[in-house]
């Protein structure tokens, strides 16, 4: 295990399973999980949405970053992020520097669908034309997963192998 890398860290853009996934491993791995969005919410009392429309997005990038910081300073766990955490440099720096980065990844078609399926609790995809949502923040977002040190395609895979590649990556770091 290389030097200060103690956690899993799961990004990707949104849809891609890193909650679900993480969840998972971190109970295999018997590890704590931490998510940067529930942990936020439980700190608020109240949904990420809310906090968009009552402070807006920037005021909720500057708390991700916190908690980001917080759950890197906790013992080692699997901590999975929502997916604009990539967006600050200095979260990238951060997340590299203290763990093994996963990048999640799926094509527009795939988050599509996922998203659609889930309940309505993402800000930046609310109200109509959620593909051209999804289409324009993937391409505005195009290459800030690539800082990650492994990448895994979950387009045309089930959950079981994800979780499976996960681990598999992460028992090979650890010996
Ligand atoms: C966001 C993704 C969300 C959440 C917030 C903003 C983004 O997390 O952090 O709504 O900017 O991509 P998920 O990736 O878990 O949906």
């Amino acid at each position: 295990m290389q030097d200060g890398k103690r956690h899993l860290i799961l990004i990707g853009f949104m849809g891609t399973g890193k909650s679900t996934v993480g969840k998972a491993v971190a109970e295999l791995l018997q590890v704590p999980w931490r998510d940067t969005d529930l942990s936020l919410e439980t700190e608020w009392g109240h949904s990420i949405p809310e906090y968009f429309k009552r402070y807006g997005e920037n005021a909720f990038r500057q708390a991700e970053t916190g908690m980001l910081a917080k759950c890197l300073a906790e013992k080692p766990a699997v901590i999975t992020t929502g997916g604009g955490i990539v967006l600050h440099p200095g979260n990238r720096d951060l997340m590299i520097q203290n763990g093994y980065v996963i990048h999640l990844q799926a094509d527009a078609n795939t988050i599509i669908k996922r998203v659609k399926q889930d309940d309505p609790k993402r800000p930046l995809l609310a109200g109509n034309q959620v593909e051209k949502k999804v289409q324009e923040l993937m391409q505005e977002r195009e290459g800030y997963y690539d800082f990650a040190d492994f990448t895994i395609d979950t387009t045309a895979s089930s959950l079981q192998k994800i979780i499976n590649e996960v681990v598999q990556y992460w028992q090979k770091q650890a010996v």
